[in-house]
């Protein structure tokens, strides 16, 4: 265990919350941080581009990174550790230990991306075994990961509540993200088209629509008619189960979409009927 690991271990008599991003990090992550200063003792900010959840072929190699830029915006934010274990350290010589949320990590970026939430899983699971944060922290862009992570705690029983917030946008509505850094200027320009999209999406609904395929269309029209994104996924599923549905009522249902301009690949979501769930907060699992 690093040195950095063992100093976290000794402050187990206090509240700790952990974040644990990829690093490269924006005001998405950073309203994480915030939470977590807020509600917690100890803050611990774990930086990990975690090569298990990349595909081959994917950008790991090219995965921004500038830890020195991510300390000094941490610093500035008191937090206390910055967990940035070297991969070695994570997975030693002849780690073969996975897990995976089964069902949920098929469908959608699981099928888009196979083995990414194996990888996910594995990694949070990792972490919080070495941190043992009382909360962790997690975004709402990042949807079924979120849902997915909820049940790998639930179902392992991981002494942890897992903390929900809602997705940070840029001016635009594009929602923050690392690999918006991969961006042409152009590609920049056009992406908020994935917001507007949901967004018109949602007004249908509030205007009565409730055809999950019809739905789907709105947004796909929209953004099929930005020449420089190709969409992979637009789906309308339950919330909570992610099964596809079709006859939207009023149970809580989320809109995700995958899109890519050029080799950068984007996802955003919106939930609707998220009245009674106020979207994006977290309903605790400990
Ligand atoms: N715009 C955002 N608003 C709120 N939370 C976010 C946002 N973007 C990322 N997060 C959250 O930050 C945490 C770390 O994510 P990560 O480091 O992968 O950043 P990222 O911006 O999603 O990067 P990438 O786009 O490359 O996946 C996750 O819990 C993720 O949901
Ligand atoms: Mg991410």
């Amino acid at each position: 265990m690093s040195s950095v690991a063992r100093k976290i271990r000794r402050e187990q008599d206090r509240t700790i919350g952990l974040v644990p991003t990829m690093g490269a990090l924006h005001e998405g992550h950073l309203s994480l941080v915030r939470e977590a200063r807020r509600m917690c003792d100890v803050v611990v900010v774990s930086v990990f581009v975690n090569p298990t959840q990349f595909g081959p072929g994917e950008d790991f190699e090219h995965y921004p990174r500038d830890l020195t830029k991510d300390t000094a915006l941490l610093t500035d934010y008191n937090v206390d550790y910055i967990f940035a274990p070297p991969a070695e350290e994570v997975y030693p010589r002849g780690f073969s230990t996975y897990v995976t949320v089964e069902g949920l990590s098929d469908q959608l970026e699981g099928a888009s991306r196979p083995g990414h939430f194996r990888g996910v899983t594995t990694i949070v699971s990792i972490l919080l075994n070495v941190v043992r944060p009382d909360f962790t922290f997690f975004g709402q862009k990042d949807a079924q990961q979120a849902l997915i992570i909820k049940r790998l705690v639930r179902d392992l029983a991981f002494d942890t509540e897992i903390i929900i917030l809602p997705t940070v946008r840029e001016d635009s509505g594009l929602a923050m993200s690392s690999r918006n850094l991969y961006l042409s200027p152009e590609e920049r320009q056009a992406a908020p088209v994935i917001h507007h999209a949901l967004a018109k999406a949602k007004e249908a609904f509030k205007d009565g629509e409730r055809s999950g395929h019809r739905l789907t269309e709105i947004v796909r029209t929209m953004i099929e008619a930005e020449p420089r994104a190709r969409v992979d996924y637009v789906n309308v599923s339950d919330a909570e189960t992610l099964e596809k549905t079709d006859k939207l009522d009023d149970r809580p249902t989320l809109i995700t979409v995958a899109v890519f301009f050029g080799k950068t690949r984007l996802i955003d979501n919106t939930m609707l009927n998220s009245a009674k769930k106020k979207e994006g907060v977290g309903n605790g699992s400990r």
